[in-house]
């Protein structure tokens, strides 16, 4: 599977399937991009579509969250679970506001130094608001490449080799590699998916080293849960 190939079968698929969701409307704001994604990282799309809007209408910048009272922050995140991304939140767009003035920065290095901001979410910041080109990395984009590319049923643990793996998938076109990156997790998540991949609707499936190999039962070490 080379990156013109990928592209060449994803671009088309995900025009046509991609979820409207409200952080991939035009004009959603970086902060937005980075709020939902530390949402989505622990809770379920279905949950994080309504909770993110009503989050970003009562707090829509940094310097908003930042002066909020802590107690109605953790009240505000509720249901959404692990209750401790809403204080590390909180400290980011402290630290947003005391380092950039307040303007998220479009630099990876820079989003990676603020509290709470892993490398997923740094480089998913980067890409689907700044558009720029990297590897961006979750569950769902490392099984997919480990099927399609690397023939195994699961991708393993997460390690430093995966980035080099997805960056080789990347054309080197900028808003090319960014339909790559947002198809491969939107196919992870809709068609190839963990336990009941829907290979008949997948657009990899004449080029996918799994199928070719008769998708083989994965034997290797699963990442931890
Ligand atoms: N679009 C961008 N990032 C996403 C994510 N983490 N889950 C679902 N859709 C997304």
């Amino acid at each position: 599977m080379d990156a013109d190939l990928l592209h060449a079968r994803l671009a088309p698929w995900y025009a046509e399937h991609r979820r409207d969701l409200p952080w991939r409307e035009p004009g959603f704001t970086a902060w937005g991009t980075l709020v939902s994604e530390i949402m989505l990282q622990q809770t379920q799309v279905a949950r994080v579509r309504t909770a993110i809007v009503e989050w970003l209408d009562r707090w829509p910048t940094p310097a908003d969250l930042a002066d909020a009272p802590t107690h109605e922050v953790l009240r505000a995140w509720g249901t959404l679970g692990y209750p401790r991304r809403a204080l590390r939140l909180q400290d980011a767009a402290r630290a947003i506001v005391e380092r950039h003035g307040g303007v998220v920065p479009d630099d990876v290095a820079q989003l990676l130094a603020l509290p709470g901001i892993g490398d997923y979410t740094a480089r998913a910041v980067a890409v689907f608001h700044f558009q720029q080109r990297h590897p961006v990395v979750d569950t769902n984009v490392r099984r997919v490449v480990a099927r399609a590319v690397q023939g195994q049923g699961d991708a393993g643990p997460a390690a430093r080799a995966d980035l080099a793996r997805v960056e080789a998938l990347l054309p080197d076109d900028v808003a090319e590699a960014g339909t790559v990156s947002i198809a491969l997790m939107e196919l992870g998540a809709l068609v190839c998916t963990a336990r009941a991949p829907r290979c008949d609707e997948c657009p990899l499936v004449g080029d996918c080293a799994w199928v070719a190999a008769g998708k083989p039962a994965y034997e290797g070490r699963r990442a931890p849960r």
